[in-house]
């Protein structure tokens, strides 16, 4: 068998409604994987490209997050419409959605512009 060439790890973490980081998956369908699944499928990608759910990748407050590897590019606040975006212009063409990515000034950072300041009992 030969190996995957790319992971997408969807984040389908859910939290209390209200909890100040909200989450990506409040309602716990796992859409936006499932959506992934079946569009790699449909171009026949499913030995090549797995797309994972995942529990939090702590980017939260940009959610609903996921991130493509081997290249590490982070995308926030995908919807179900940017699937075939994503798939045709990244996954396939290898141009990255830009309009989508998180900067790197947000990620693995305690504060950015979308984050509230966090006391440890709201990191959980
Ligand atoms: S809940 Fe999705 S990144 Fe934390
Ligand atoms: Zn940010």
């Amino acid at each position: 068998m030969p190996k995957f060439e790319k992971h997408i790890f969807i984040c389908g973490n859910q939290r209390p409604s209200g909890h100040p980081r909200g989450c990506c998956d409040p309602n716990a369908k796992a859409e936006l994987q499932k959506l992934f699944k079946q569009k790699l499928a449909e171009r026949g990608l499913k030995a090549k490209v797995r797309a994972n759910q995942s529990g939090c990748l702590d980017q939260c407050e940009h959610g609903p997050n996921l991130v493509v590897y081997p290249e590490a590019v982070w995308y926030g606040r995908v919807t179900l419409a940017d699937v075939d975006e994503i798939i045709d212009s990244h996954i396939i063409g290898g141009k990255p959605v830009e309009r989508l990515m998180l900067p790197d000034s947000c990620i693995n950072t305690p504060a950015c512009e979308h984050k509230p300041r966090r006391t440890p009992a709201q990191e959980a």
